[in-house]
């Protein structure tokens, strides 16, 4: 259990303790009260077309398998722990497959989870196979298409936890002609920080001038002009932050009801998260698991649009490979500047307290649990924070 007392690390004034990102007590606590207690993103629907149709990912850390029933078609969110002696029993990150087996003993699960086989089996008596199935999560709700688990048999439902972020996500779902699907696969970064810095900084638009410097000035020297991006994020009044409640924030840059994104190829016209491990950039979904107190790993799906051509979905891939990839403009100066050197610096604590106030007196409620901030604030920090210390304390912030 916790180390620290989560109510201390946050005061009213926003400034938050480094022990957020460093304690690993605090990290065993998040994973009991906010990712065992909460709705968590594992997978999207492209995934999962067929009956058969797996992918390995992680909820919390707890490794899942989440499966197509090959008889009765439903998504099951299954614990990848054999019942034998614990091993992992689905080592491929996707496929298809009408069952699973354990590589330590033979022990073979349907993939609907229930226990198949035990090798040998003379050797046991009065086991009871129907309860030795893989253990299911108890809830599997879906979104357009966004596929979420959860470890707490009660609680809200999925909709009632997405909220105002619900109509995002079914916007997300609309950018091809006929949806939109995952099929090029995961591009997976692991960096030694904590993972709710990759959360942070996701929308925290005040960076985009520093860190992405060189990007700007190879974008510029292309169009022979300063690019418009942070004039943008100081004075277009368009540009905005929304709290959305629930933890879950966007930043608009467009309309983000038709998703008009200015004819930016793939591109969203916001950028979203989805507490807690879940959110879209670009033309990305960005799915976060977090592994230790400093250590995580994040898994990019660039989406592709269902009904539109090889073509145009190949350029999807290279608009994201130039950003994100390991030689891109963008992504890995995020992993240098927003993660490795945060982790450095946190090794300082003789004052460890760290300010996300950017914006506090010029946040505006708009009455309906929402609250809007400027584009360069840092409202998504503490959208995100509001829920974390409800999830972590029972209280408010
Ligand atoms: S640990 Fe799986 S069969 Fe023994
Ligand atoms: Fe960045």
């Amino acid at each position: 259990m916790a180390t620290v007392d989560p109510s201390t690390l946050i005061t009213d004034d926003w400034q938050v303790s480094g022990q957020i990102y460093t304690d690993p007590g605090l990290f065993a606590a998040e994973q009991e009260r906010v990712f065992r207690s909460q709705w968590l993103y594992v997978a999207h629907e492209s995934q999962l077309r067929e009956p058969g149709d797996y992918v390995t990912t992680y909820a919390g850390t707890q490794p899942v398998i989440v499966s197509r029933d090959g008889d009765d078609g439903q998504v099951h969110v299954l614990l990848n722990r054999c019942r034998h002696r614990g091993a992992s029993v689905c080592q491929a990150e996707q496929g298809n497959s009408s069952f699973f087996r354990c590589a330590y003993h033979g022990w073979t699960y349907a993939n609907n989870g229930s226990l198949r086989g035990i090798t040998y089996d003379a050797g046991y008596a009065g086991l009871d196979r129907g309860e030795l199935g893989l253990v299911r999560l108890p809830r599997v709700a879906s979104h357009a298409g966004f596929v979420f688990a959860s470890f707490a048999a009660d609680g809200p439902s999925l909709e009632e936890h997405l909220g105002h972020a619900a109509p995002y996500l079914t916007t997300v779902s609309q950018q091809g002609p006929e949806g939109i699907r995952l099929s090029a696969g995961g591009h997976n970064i692991e960096f030694r920080a904590n993972w709710k810095l990759q959360i942070e900084n996701t929308i925290d638009n005040y960076h985009f001038g520093f860190v992405h410097r060189s990007f700007l000035d190879v974008l510029a020297d292309r169009i022979g002009a300063p690019p418009p991006i942070v004039k943008n994020i100081l004075t277009n009044p368009e540009w905005r932050t929304v709290d959305l409640g629930n933890g879950h924030s966007a930043h608009e840059f467009g309309d983000p009801r038709s998703g008009n994104n200015h004819g930016q190829l793939g591109d969203l016209p916001f950028n979203l998260i989805i507490f807690p491990n879940l959110c879209f950039v670009g033309a990305q979904v960005r799915h976060v698991l977090p592994k230790s107190a400093d250590r995580t790993q994040v898994r990019l799906y660039p989406m592709l649009h269902e009904g539109e051509s090889e073509e145009h979905n190949a350029g999807i891939l290279r608009v994201h490979e130039s950003f994100f990839g390991p030689a891109g403009m963008g992504g890995s100066d995020d992993v240098e500047v927003a993660f490795d050197r945060v982790a450095d610096g946190l090794r300082a604590t003789e004052h460890d307290w760290l300010y996300l106030s950017r914006g506090l007196h010029r946040e505006e409620p708009a009455g309906d649990g929402r609250i809007i901030g400027r584009a360069d604030d840092e409202l998504p920090q503490r959208a995100f924070y509001r829920q974390w210390f409800r999830s972590m304390t029972g209280g408010e912030k």
